[in-house]
């Protein structure tokens, strides 16, 4: 029996049997094709479109809580962020413009008024997204009063420590610990100025039961918060790389 024409609306989904009506769009002016149900910031990242990010990593729930991705989108009144937004049929993302620049540029430097970030006497200088945003993005000073909290540093586990005064609370350790090693070691207390993470009733990490020692959320920490103890500065380098890899591990495994 003949097969009938091959129609692209039917074709399966990469990561599953699922069919994907496709769409199409225009990104900075550039006709691009997209899945049902794509985010503006997948669809941008598969055409190789940069969208400056922080809290979002790749094989993690996405947050929406950092904004650095904001774009614009025509005949929307206001930006949305790439990473939590879908995308439509006919839509116009504009991703670079002099006004999106300025509101992430006054993003970052809320970051950095909001906790104790000199870079200077960081662990991770030189290996910090923060810094690197800063750096690519423009920002020479911040305008903001510094609000310098007190935030404590605690090195209770015997191979990793957090100081909160680097945390920009992306929560991607929650995440990682949470979704990747099943641990859920990581929470969140507290409100605005006072929010932080702490590992499991607020105990120091070293007394957590529930830690595995994995160092993952070591590993997808943008900052100077988490890291691994007995490391110089220069060796302070994060691999993210394999988190896509355990979730679809994880997947095929329950
Ligand atoms: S080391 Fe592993 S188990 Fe422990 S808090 Fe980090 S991600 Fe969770
Ligand atoms: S400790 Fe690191 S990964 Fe966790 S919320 Fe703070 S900055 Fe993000
Ligand atoms: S990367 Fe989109 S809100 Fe943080």
């Amino acid at each position: 029996m003949a097969h009938p024409p091959f129609d692209p609306r039917h074709a399966a989904h990469p990561t599953g049997s699922r069919p994907a009506p496709i769409l199409t769009l225009k990104i900075d002016g550039q006709d691009v094709g997209a899945r049902s149900g794509d985010t503006i910031l997948t669809v941008a990242r598969e055409n190789d479109i940069h969208i400056p990010t922080l809290c979002h990593l790749e094989g993690l729930s996405t947050l929406g809580a950092c904004r650095l991705c904001l774009v614009e989108v025509a005949g929307a009144n206001r930006l949305l962020p790439a990473c939590v937004t879908a995308v439509r049929e006919g839509m116009a993302v504009t991703t670079r413009s002099e006004r999106l620049q300025t509101y992430r540029r006054k993003l970052l430097e809320l970051f950095f008024s909001e906790r104790n970030h000199v870079c200077a006497v960081c662990v991770s200088n030189g290996h910090c997204e923060l810094q690197d945003l800063a750096d690519t993005l423009g920002m020479t000073h911040v305008r903001y009063d510094y609000l310098y909290p007190p935030a404590a540093i605690d090195a209770s586990h015997p191979r990793f420590s957090v100081d909160h005064n680097r945390c920009i609370l992306c929560l991607r350790c929650l995440r990682a610990c949470e979704e990747i090693e099943g641990a859920h070691t990581w929470d969140v207390m507290g409100r605005g100025i006072d929010c932080r993470v702490i590992t499991d009733l607020n105990q120091p990490w070293g007394e957590s039961e529930s830690c595995t020692g994995c160092g993952k959320c070591v590993q997808v920490c943008p900052t100077g918060a988490l890291t691994e103890k007995g490391r110089a500065v220069a060796e302070m380098v994060k691999n993210k790389e394999f988190l896509p890899y355990l979730r679809i591990m994880r997947r095929r495994t329950f």
